[in-house]
């Protein structure tokens, strides 16, 4: 692969480029060059991940306050699709997570799709992300290339990007293995088609760990089969919204270990103290 290398943006020829990924991302432009120029200026991170020299992916973060605390909130960050998988999108956020601390922010926050495993992996099981809230349909009807068809429901991930936590994980150390004997509050099975679907939920179980399955590919089963995908979407919003109330937090992800292998979410009792804003 040609030189990879991550940076702050500040041209503006830049800050179009980014315009033009998310054209291609997510089918139009969410956050102008105006506004990523002013949050570059002002308070706020825009890293470009460049490939050879042109731009193959970015990601934009505000300053802002959740929980009484100044935060960065990284509200975009896309790769364009021929880079994917190359480690673009940790790299960005290894950077983000370095400028933050110099900066004295001890808190990234972002949301995602619970329903997309690559982020779910990226964002949980290698950064360290934790998961407390789950919000329904949080952008309405939302023009997205990705989830067309489907409510834009997000899960908020807390990045504590100065804990232990964090730092065990981001040295690929601290993640446990899948173990057999944790029970599944969602069983599923593959249908005629070969996706997979929920047979029940399990709404009250309350051991120390759960799991929750997860489609590996959403975006294959929106595409082929999207009444079973709006199904998965109200199912697993019923199910992390019953759980996280009832205290448990989803602290871990596994992926698939093979192509078409299956995927869980861990959700853990996690006293929040503890690990979202440490110090
Ligand atoms: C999310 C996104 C930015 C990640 O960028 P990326 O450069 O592909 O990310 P990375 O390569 O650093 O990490 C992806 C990881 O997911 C893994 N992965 C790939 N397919 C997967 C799957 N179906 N399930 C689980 N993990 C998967 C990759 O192997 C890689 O892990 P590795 O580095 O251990 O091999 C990119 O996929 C993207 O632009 N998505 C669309 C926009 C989006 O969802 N943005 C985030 C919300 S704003």
């Amino acid at each position: 692969m040609p030189q990879v290398s991550i940076r702050r943006l500040k041209a503006a020829e830049e800050f179009r480029a980014s315009e033009r990924i998310q054209k291609h991302v997510w089918g139009s432009v969410g956050v102008s060059a105006e506004v990523l120029t002013v949050t570059a200026k002002h308070g706020g991170a825009v890293l470009g991940a460049f490939v050879g020299g042109s731009l193959a992916g970015f990601l934009y973060a505000f300053l802002a306050r959740r929980h009484g605390k100044l935060i960065h909130w990284s509200h975009m960050m896309a790769v364009e699709g021929r880079f994917r998988d190359l480690g673009l999108g940790f790299r960005m956020k290894l950077a983000h997570r370095r400028l933050a601390l110099a900066e004295g922010v001890r808190a990234i926050c972002w949301t995602y799709d619970p329903l997309q495993s690559r982020n779910a992996y990226l964002n949980i099981r290698r950064l360290g992300g934790l998961v407390e809230e789950y919000i329904p349909n949080c952008y309405g009807q939302f023009p997205s290339l990705i989830e067309k068809g489907l409510a834009s429901d997000r899960f908020v991930v807390e990045w504590a990007i100065a804990s232990k936590r964090v730092v065990t994980r981001l040295g690929r150390r601290g993640a446990r293995p899948l173990n057999p004997a944790w029970t599944a509050v969602n069983p599923t099975r593959k249908n005629r088609r070969g996706f997979l679907e929920n047979q029940t939920l399990k709404l009250r179980e309350r051991a120390p760990r759960l799991l929750v399955e997860i489609p590996a590919d959403t975006d294959r089963m929106r595409a082929q089969a999207l009444s079973l995908a709006r199904r998965w979407r109200l199912e697993m919003r019923t199910t992390f919204r019953s759980y996280l109330r009832a205290g448990y937090r989803v602290t871990d992800f596994f992926p698939p270990s093979q192509p078409g292998g299956r995927c869980f979410y861990l959700l853990e009792r996690v006293a929040r103290d503890s690990v979202a804003y440490p110090g």
